[in-house]
């Protein structure tokens, strides 16, 4: 199967070793990928997906605060997955992470009690988005659920307007079903039911949202 194109997590290969800094001091990181871990309410030995890991921030956290969890990542692409690996070897964790061609997750149907993922559908285009959702959907076991944060609905003229910074870095056409609420409906249509927005952020840069789903 041919591999998709992707947006790196700055656009830009050789600014992926500034994400991690640069998104620790512009964004309330620790607060909302905190309670996007809260939110899955992770049980003992639960399997979870951490879609698009990229240098996994997120799958430590959830690593740290389940230990009996199985805890995998996957990102397509291959240069923040050294960065992440560098840093899963540092901390001594057990967290297995994956390459895939941003077409086809690499793991059978309903295996996974959870999928979390922050930050990576503001980077897919309208049908990476709904091919993406179709193939969480495939990977996670009935009832299981899905967390995301990412860019939702502005709540204000402000956080419209500040969210055109991010606009221009990762370009309109991946963006705009994000800034005009249109992830919930992605959600539905993929056949998800119990589609919620749990909370909304202001940031510098706009409007973050966490949502939840169940398959
Ligand atoms: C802004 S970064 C977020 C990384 C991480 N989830 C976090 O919150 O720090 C976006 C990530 O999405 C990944 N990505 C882009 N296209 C993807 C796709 N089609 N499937 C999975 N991951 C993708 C990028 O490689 C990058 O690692």
């Amino acid at each position: 199967m041919n591999s998709t194109k992707y947006i790196p997590a700055l656009k830009y290969e050789w600014l992926t070793r500034f994400y991690n800094p640069l998104i620790r001091v512009t964004m309330p990181e620790k607060e909302f990928k905190t309670e996007l871990v809260r939110q899955a309410n992770i049980k003992e030995n639960h399997k979870v997906l951490d879609f698009g890991v990229g240098t996994a921030t997120l799958s430590l956290m959830i690593k740290d605060t389940n230990p009996s969890s199985e805890v995998n990542g996957v990102d397509v692409d291959e240069k923040v997955l050294e960065i992440a690996n560098k840093k899963i070897k540092k901390a001594r964790a057990m967290i297995f992470v994956t390459k895939y061609d941003g077409v086809k997750l690499p793991y059978s149907n309903a295996s996974f009690d959870r999928v979390l993922t922050s930050l990576v559908f503001h980077h897919l285009t309208a049908q990476q988005k709904h091919n993406s959702l179709v193939e969480i959907k495939r990977v996670l076991k009935p009832n299981g659920e899905l967390h995301i944060a990412d860019w939702g609905k502005a709540s204000s003229v402000l956080m419209r307007s500040l969210f055109f910074f991010v606009q221009i870095l990762d370009g309109f056409e991946t963006t705009n079903d994000n800034v005009k609420g249109l992830l919930p409906a992605y959600i539905e249509i993929a056949g998800f039911k119990k589609v919620e927005i749990k909370k909304n952020y202001s940031t510098i840069f706009g409007t973050l949202t966490l949502y939840k789903a169940v398959k």
